[in-house]
């Protein structure tokens, strides 16, 4: 499996709303980090959902290196 894209190495702290779906980009490839635009199509990777269980603040991974999936683990602090 090829390596994503690393558009920044830190997370994106998105307000997100109970309820809601959003789908991470996890190729690193969109121009709308760090969600899905449709930039991975013909590639490996695919957009991961993410659906919010609360209002509140959300730390989305930008390094597409986290464990965790979407959400950010620390990881990008190694890289
Ligand atoms: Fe990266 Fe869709 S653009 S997963
Ligand atoms: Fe990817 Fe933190 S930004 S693990």
């Amino acid at each position: 499996m090829s390596q994503p894209e690393v558009p920044q190495k830190s997370p994106y702290a998105v307000a997100v709303e109970a309820g809601k779906s959003y789908r991470w980009c996890a190729c690193g490839k969109s121009k709308a980090q760090p969600f899905c635009d449709g930039s991975h199509k013909g590639g490996e990777f695919k957009p991961v959902e993410y659906k919010a269980e609360a209002d509140g603040t959300v730390y989305f991974c930008g390094c597409k290196s986290s464990k965790k999936g979407a959400l950010c683990d620390g990881t990008h602090k190694s890289l």
